[in-house]
């Protein structure tokens, strides 16, 4: 239960912008039964070794209804409002919409476009093996659905986050090849603080991303496709030009919308930035750069 209210520091909105409650009023919490149901997938995770099928998962009735239920809001919200390549992604490889698919099924979707599997997450990972399972083509996912109560908003990612976003991602060669270099620049370091710098790096590009397209901002971030609420939001946030020092400089939250996002020139610019800053990637980069220190330190674990 702790572990779960880690999620989420601060009081989240609705799609209308009125506030759902306290995080620990969040029906996620606070219904035991859901919390058990949580708790009992997510305990398939323990002792997953990186690469490792995915066990199968017997989905209730009530938690594929959700899933429909996100399936049509966030194709409906999407519209207009996210880069043509995630689109492109997308129309590639369908999300299935009848209910919620099985880790083995998206993965043997997303490896020959990609090269990527999902592996298994209970929920918080370290920054290292998260972030370093991406070198080896592994996207760590979990596998339990949000509450059914607020179908349209989770203060923790769950499997509707991971298919939607990270999953479009992955079914695209060029997102993956972006995967892969943080995963490549996570796997050379050691050091909490290399790590947390790479992690915030991927937290304000993959996760929470956006790019112009025609002179618009559009999402491209995992956290905002996968978010009918924040894709109604986004627009209206402090949106900066993409800065590695900067957002470097910035402290941030794990749920609720982001109040910042950073957004690059145009989605090929995106590539350039993480390769011009990860390729060469280790415990000097901070140094080399003239970094200031994370102004937080070790949140993550897994970052959403
Ligand atoms: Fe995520």
């Amino acid at each position: 239960m702790a572990r779960v209210i880690n999620w989420l520091r601060q009081t989240p909105l609705d799609t209308n912008g009125s506030r759902l409650g306290h995080a620990d009023d969040h029906p996620g919490f606070a219904d035991p039964a859901y919390v058990r149901r949580r708790d009992a997938i997510v305990a398939a995770a323990e002792g997953h070794r990186v690469g490792d099928p995915s066990p199968p998962v017997r989905y209730r009735e009530s938690e594929h209804s959700t899933w429909r239920t996100v399936h049509a809001a966030l194709t409906r919200a999407q519209e207009g409002r996210v880069c043509r390549a995630v689109t492109r992604a997308r129309e590639a490889a369908p999300v299935p919409a009848d209910g919620v698919p099985q880790h083995e099924e998206v993965s043997d979707r997303l490896q020959p476009l990609g090269g990527f599997r999902f592996t298994l997450a209970g929920g918080i990972v370290p920054n290292k093996r998260f972030l370093g399972a991406m070198a080896d083509g592994y996207f760590h996912a979990v596998q339990y659905v949000r509450h059914p109560a607020v179908p349209l908003y989770t203060p923790e990612p769950d499997v509707l986050h991971d298919v939607f976003g990270h999953g479009t991602h992955l079914c695209d060669p060029w997102f993956a090849d972006l995967y892969r270099t943080v995963g490549r620049a996570a796997a050379r370091v050691e050091s909490d603080d290399a790590l947390d710098l790479i992690s915030r790096v991927y937290w304000f590009t993959l996760e929470y991303g956006i790019a112009y397209e025609d002179g618009q901002p559009k999402a491209y971030g995992a956290a905002l496709l996968s978010s009918y609420g924040e894709l109604e939001h986004f627009a209206r946030a402090d949106i900066r030009p993409f800065d590695i020092p900067e957002l470097v400089r910035l402290p941030y939250q794990v749920a609720g919308y982001q109040p910042v996002l950073y957004a690059v020139d145009s989605l090929p610019r995106l590539a350039e930035h993480l390769h011009g800053f990860l390729d060469d990637f280790d415990e000097d980069t901070r140094d080399r750069h003239g970094l200031p220190a994370l102004p937080e330190r070790g949140f993550m674990g897994r970052p959403r």
